[in-house]
């Protein structure tokens, strides 16, 4: 089933399983043409073709390893020069499990690079082209991680931190011309991400854990009810209302002239 009316192009990274795959599913049926972006080009085909032939959309294949830097650049290029781009879903991403002590420190510069410098490179070749065409959409998948950085890696929890903190300037700075950002924050989904990162996803308690699909719908909703941060399985919004606005209140003093009296030296 698809909708006729074009809602341009859609980019979405990591498409070629879980959490991309469901993005790119669904919004091909909410009217956009797709370009997928991973590496593995022989299953990013297989999705595009069947997605065009269920939903008559055009869907295009662009195989990368965004930690590659010539390849992170070949992205780019077509998000600078593609003019028909109307969304981009930053979505692929690593994660892992192993404490500070435990990880492999090459692995978590890579897990940066993929997670941060990609996601900020993709969102700085964009944004300039969807907010002089009037606007744009740019979805950044992050995670609970974010703001539990005591649940998995730390240095998973500081790239997801890092994504909700960018989105959060992105809306600051670009709302006003156009741009709709969204950042979202799933619990434990039902992915290869755990194999990924050493946790067989059956060894987790099933009760966290969330379908790919209910989460991605969940997350498309919050979208549409105008949600800038969205936790899919949080029942009460007014919890992270809550959070936010403690948040705010700490701004009038986060910078003074003076030390807070509490950590003045004695005397
Ligand atoms: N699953 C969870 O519990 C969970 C919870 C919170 C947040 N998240 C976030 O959700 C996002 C999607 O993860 P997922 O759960 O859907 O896991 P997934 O099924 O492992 O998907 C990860 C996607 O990223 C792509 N990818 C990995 N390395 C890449 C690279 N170097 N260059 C380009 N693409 C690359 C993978 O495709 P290729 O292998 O073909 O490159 C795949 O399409 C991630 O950002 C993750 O941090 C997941």
């Amino acid at each position: 089933m698809s909708t006729t009316i074009s809602k341009g192009t859609a980019v979405v990274t990591g498409a070629s399983s879980g959490i991309g795959a469901v993005y790119a599913d669904r919004l091909a049926r909410r009217g956009y043409d797709l370009i997928l972006v991973a590496r593995n080009a022989a299953r990013l085909r297989e999705r595009a073709q069947r997605l065009a032939a269920e939903t008559g959309r055009t869907v295009e294949v662009l195989a990368a390893d965004l930690t590659r830097p010539a390849d992170l650049r070949a992205v780019e290029a077509r998000l600078r020069e593609d003019h028909r781009i109307t969304a981009l879903v930053n979505n692929a991403g690593v994660g892992a499990a192993a404490p500070l002590l435990d990880a492999d420190v090459d692995a978590m510069e890579a897990m940066i690079h993929l997670n941060v410098t990609a996601l900020t490179r993709l969102t700085h070749a964009a944004v300039p082209g969807l907010v002089k065409r009037g606007g744009g959409l740019v979805i950044n998948i992050a995670s609970i991680a974010g703001i539990a950085p005591e649940i998995l890696n730390g240095t998973y929890g500081g790239t997801k931190a890092f994504v909700v903190a960018f989105t959060q300037s992105l809306h600051h700075e670009l709302a006003g011309k156009g741009l709709r950002a969204q950042a979202v924050l799933p619990g434990a989904t039902r992915t290869e991400f755990w194999d990924v990162a050493g946790v067989p996803v059956d060894h987790l308690p099933q009760e966290i854990v969330m379908p790919a699909e209910e989460m991605v719908d969940a997350a498309l909703t919050g979208l549409d009810q105008g949600e800038l941060i969205t936790i899919p399985a949080l029942p009460d919004l007014a919890d992270w209302q809550a959070y936010e606005d403690a948040r705010q209140k700490l701004k009038p003093n986060l910078s003074r002239s003076e030390a807070a009296a509490r950590l003045k030296p004695a005397a």
